[in-house]
């Protein structure tokens, strides 16, 4: 069976100590002694906080990977204000690409994406592709896509899990082998209801995840 993933999305949230308390309310998680070999669970703070997370889940023996939220499209270089793929690489092993708050807010084009896709797998960073519908391409160089339609972030209104299942089932069908997340108001209630579904793979979680004990919760119940 392939493992289920559970994607946190701390978006710009927290500063040094609210991320500390974060830390010591998801600790919590060692007590359950839950069986994770089939859980694979990505915490994507923001990129002030990837060095204190890293060596927090090292030092306290916590098996968890760790993803940035996103990736300057160039190589290191003379680029003031961006954090590159082979800094990222240092602590993380997961990248998010194309978030729609990215693709409104930051006016990401598919060319920027591709260029972010690209500079991640160089430097061995597995890019987490976020698509909002089918009108966004799907680079044949990722294994890993989050569908999350914009309608569903942060509003408490997520999709249908058949919705979701059969979008799953469209992005699959591009190309061999792609794994496919849902994202969009996932919580402990409702993650189930995604991940027994066939095309779905996985969840990603932005509002839930920045309460430890939810995400804990949700970690549980996927
Ligand atoms: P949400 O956000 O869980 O708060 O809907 C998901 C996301 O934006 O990745």
């Amino acid at each position: 069976m392939a493992k289920v993933f559970i994607v946190a999305n701390l978006k710009s949230y927290k500063n040094e100590n609210e991320a500390k308390n974060w830390l010591e309310s998801f600790k919590k998680i060692k007590e359950l002694n839950l069986d994770m070999t089939q859980k694979e669970v990505i915490i994507c703070p923001s990129f002030t906080q990837l060095f204190s997370f890293s060596s927090y889940f090292s030092s306290n023996n916590i098996k968890v990977k760790l993803g940035a939220q996103n990736v300057s499209p160039f190589d290191e270089g003379a680029f003031t204000g961006e954090v590159n793929a082979k800094q990222i690489k240092d602590f993380a092993q997961y990248v998010l690409i194309g978030h729609s708050e990215r693709r409104v807010n930051f006016g990401e084009t598919e060319d920027m994406i591709t260029k972010k896709i690209e500079i991640s797998l160089k430097y061995g960073l597995n890019p987490i592709l976020l698509i909002q519908g089918q009108e966004n391409i799907i680079s044949q160089q990722v294994g890993l896509v989050a569908y999350e339609p914009v309608s569903a972030i942060g509003s408490g209104n997520p999709d249908t899990p058949e919705n979701a299942d059969t979008m799953g089932a469209l992005i699959k069908s591009k190309a061999d082998g792609l794994q496919v997340l849902y994202g969009g108001s996932v919580t402990s209630a409702n993650v189930k209801s995604f991940t027994t579904k066939a095309n779905i793979d996985g969840v990603l979680v932005g509002g839930a995840s920045l309460d430890a004990e939810e995400f804990i919760k949700i970690i549980q119940n996927a």
